[in-house]
């Protein structure tokens, strides 16, 4: 992969900006940075072949070894609707990798609520959204991604909270980074105008990991909710048969069994 490479994919995608870094501490916060500077437009893509200080949510660290994965931060600039619906974002990201496994590779994929995405049960990709704020209203969204494309980019299974897998080891065959991602941005294209439409909760609902399953939920405050998941509510929330719905925050969604 190299900036010629990702140009070429990607000619087709209204792209507003595209860097390509080597080797970096984060993307996004290369993106946030580059955000910052009011010409910047929307669709703006910062890619990373090695990062050395990526970050996963609730300050827990991401690791990007060399060749490995396909890590990515997309710099949005939202609308007044979508700035209102910034939780949203991790969703669509996440539909739209889901949908370009299925659609691209024949894959099924799982959504994990809120921001990873599985493949049998194992986390393959993980969503990082952040953004640049003027007082409570956000100027610019930066989704970040990072999937795990080789081996290499799993880590040792004595670092995991969660078990982690590879899209080269789901699809027996080595997968072009550069491919993914043109189809992955293509889908996420395509989602961004329904967002938080029913078209998109149903989709979401669809993909949702752990669905009629008894699952754990473990919110901000260290409670720990039981129950059996069964689906997402029209706003995104989580849906259990119990009596709370589930809103978006630090949680820990887990099958009761692991
Ligand atoms: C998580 O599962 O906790 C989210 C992981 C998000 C990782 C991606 S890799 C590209 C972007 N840059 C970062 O530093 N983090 C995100």
């Amino acid at each position: 992969m190299n900036y010629e490479s990702l140009q070429t994919a990607l000619k087709h995608l209204p792209l507003g900006g595209l860097r390509y870094l080597e080797q970096v501490g984060s993307t996004n916060d290369i993106a946030l940075a580059w955000a910052e500077e009011k010409k910047v437009r929307d669709y703006s893509l910062v890619v990373a072949n090695e990062q050395i200080a990526g970050r996963g949510r609730n300050g827990r660290k991401w690791q990007t070894p060399p060749d490995s994965a396909l890590a990515f931060s997309l710099l949005l600039r939202p609308n007044k609707v979508e700035a209102s619906q910034l939780a949203l974002f991790t969703a669509l990201g996440a539909l739209a990798l889901t949908t370009t496994l299925q659609e691209n590779y024949s894959l099924k994929a799982e959504i994990k609520w809120p921001n990873d995405v599985l493949i049998e049960g194992k986390k393959v990709a993980g969503i990082l959204v952040e953004a640049n704020w003027v007082g409570d209203t956000p100027t610019s969204i930066v989704l970040g991604m990072g999937i795990n494309i080789h081996p290499t980019a799993v880590p040792p299974a004595n670092e995991l909270l969660f078990p982690a897998t590879c899209l080269d080891v789901a699809l027996s065959k080595p997968v072009v980074r550069e491919e993914l991602l043109s189809g992955l941005l293509n889908a996420l294209i395509d989602w961004r105008p329904r967002l938080g439409g029913a078209e998109m909760v149903s989709a979401w609902d669809e993909h949702l990991a752990f669905k009629g399953q008894q699952v754990q939920v473990q919110g901000r405050a260290r409670q720990v909710i039981h129950g059996t998941l069964l689906g997402i509510n029209k706003d995104g929330s989580l849906r259990l048969d119990t009596v709370e719905s589930i809103h978006f925050g630090d949680v820990h969604l887990r099958p009761s069994r692991v």
